[in-house]
């Protein structure tokens, strides 16, 4: 039996609580999965422990949205097995549009299909699984004949992502396994095949490969390449775990990239695991992604509770081709202009080195800043401070051509394990006299999307404060803020029901 409460004032009010990113209402969260758009309903499932604050025990929890900023509690849509304990992990999920695996009921709506890795709860024989929903993701059954892909003998072998390949006709699914991806392929989403393998040589192997995920996306030009996500862990550019990309050709067996030099989804420490949503061909015209909001390095140690874990914002993910060469770019979804309330104009102008420009004040702030003229040597932040010696700020120096995602003065280290610091990011490509900048600041989070979103850093932290007031500052050098425009946030969680 489920039914509908409203939310109580103290829930989803705790201190560091986000308001603009989803969370579960407790316990442990981890990888986003099984993304799909279906009937106008968006699906987000998520690596999860109903029983407990730190990993273990992996479910997959669920939560649906009709615009991608508000989202519904649902019950746990697959369990970990209750005859076995196998936990399971990472994958994605498709809508059987054309019924290829012939699981639907004559005359009703096709099957929603979440692939996934079974594992032992110490992580061993990871073999891929299928659970399937014949009432558009509201319940959810294992397939009789699991799994459809044994273990070959390998110890990382996991997190399955499925897409339609539409050129070719077929069902293409990618799979982490140690420091490769692994392609399949079938026409019923019931036996595949092994066709081909990337990474050997490519991108950074510092850690494991994990969460992968191919599909094409064309450019304003009307150039159609693939892009593959990698996370990796360790190895991210600031430690810990963060995830690559690679723009190539697909070719319906193999992936060939067509550039080599390692690149990053998001430089901020905590964006991990990431995924996009698939749907039926023609439904979504949109890349949409969502991450988990940490790292590996402190996930089980976040100060946080009853819950442990969120999400970024869900992002819209673009190939853009500038300075020569591929890039992605991820930008929040317009849907998030419905959180916007009061709107601040700070008046544009010149600033010198020691000057600064107030932007607003407030806890949840959209930031969009147009930055010309800037001087070759100009080091220029956006700081959010509490006024009691607790700030983060995000720094463009270009003089060291990069930007700077500093929360070592945000409060103290709350994990113990290596949190409090800054974070490097290159400018992306040539150095440029402007720069646009949007950020997004959460209770406990700082979004940046920069350079049309081919620079992304995203950043938890736990100030003793929280951080209300938002200043601009040139601390070297000079720059004229060309635009700037601020608003205050309503928290998503307003006027949300759940269900129990
Ligand atoms: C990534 C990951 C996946 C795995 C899952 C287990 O964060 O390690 O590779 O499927 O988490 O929860």
């Amino acid at each position: 039996m489920t039914a509908q409460i409203s939310l109580r004032s103290d829930r989803y009010n705790e201190r560091y609580r986000p308001q603009l990113h989803f969370s579960p209402l407790m316990n442990w969260l981890n990888d986003p999965n099984g993304m799909v758009y279906f009937e106008g309903q968006y699906h987000l499932f998520y690596q999860y422990n109903p029983f407990g604050h730190i990993w273990g025990n992996m479910h997959w929890g669920h939560a649906t949205s009709r615009n991608l900023v508000h989202w519904q509690h649902r019950p746990v849509a697959i369990p970990a097995g209750t005859v076995d304990h196998s936990y399971v992990f990472s994958g994605g999920a498709v809508v059987d549009f054309n019924h290829s695996s012939g699981l639907q009921r004559e005359g009703e709506k096709p099957a929603l299909i979440a692939f996934y890795t079974h594992s032992g709860d110490k992580g061993e024989n990871q073999r891929q699984s299928i659970s399937y929903s014949l009432d558009g993701g509201e319940s959810w059954q294992d397939y009789a004949y699991n799994p459809v892909i044994e273990n070959p003998g390998i110890k990382d072998f996991r997190d399955p992502k499925v897409f339609w390949d539409a050129p070719r006709n077929q069902w293409v699914m990618s799979l982490a396994a140690g420091q490769e991806i692994l392609f399949y392929r079938s026409t019923n989403l019931l036996d595949w095949e092994f066709s081909g393998r990337f990474g050997q040589h490519e991108g950074c192997h510092r850690g494991v490969w994990e969460c992968p995920d191919l599909f094409p996306l064309t450019t304003e030009q009307g150039e159609t390449r693939y892009v593959l996500l990698v996370s990796i862990n360790p190895g991210g550019p600031n430690g810990g775990s963060a995830t690559q990309y690679f723009v190539g050709q697909f070719d319906g067996a193999q992936f060939t990239p067509c550039q080599h030099e390692t690149r990053w989804l998001d430089w901020g420490p905590d964006n991990y695991a990431g995924v996009t949503w698939e749907s039926a061909p023609g439904d979504l015209d949109r890349r949409l992604f969502i991450g988990w909001m940490n790292n590996w390095q402190y996930a089980n140690q976040v100060p946080t509770y009853p819950w442990r874990g969120q999400m970024t914002q869900v992002r819209e993910l673009t190939l853009l081709e500038r300075d020569g060469s591929f890039w992605l770019a991820s930008t929040p979804v317009c849907e998030n202009r419905e959180l916007r309330r009061q709107s601040h104009m700070p008046v544009p102008g010149q600033l010198h080195a020691g000057e600064s420009l107030e932007l607003a004040g407030g806890e949840l702030l959209e930031v969009q800043l147009q930055l010309e003229d800037l001087a070759e040597d100009a080091l220029v932040s956006v700081r959010f401070d509490n006024g009691q010696g607790e700030f983060a700020e995000l720094r463009l120096d270009l003089a060291a051509g990069q930007f700077v995602l500093d929360r070592s003065s945000a409060g103290e280290d709350k994990t113990g394990k290596d949190f409090a610091y800054s974070y490097q990011a290159p400018v992306a490509g040539s150095l440029l006299k402007s720069m646009d900048l949007r950020l997004t600041k959460d209770a406990s989070s700082l979004e940046l999307y920069a350079q049309e979103g081919r620079t992304c850093m995203t950043g938890l932290f736990f100030s003793d404060a929280p951080l209300q007031r938002a200043e601009f500052r040139c601390y070297r050098g000079a720059v004229r803020v060309g635009a700037a425009q601020v608003w205050e946030l309503e928290s998503i969680w307003v006027g949300e029901t759940e269900l129990v």
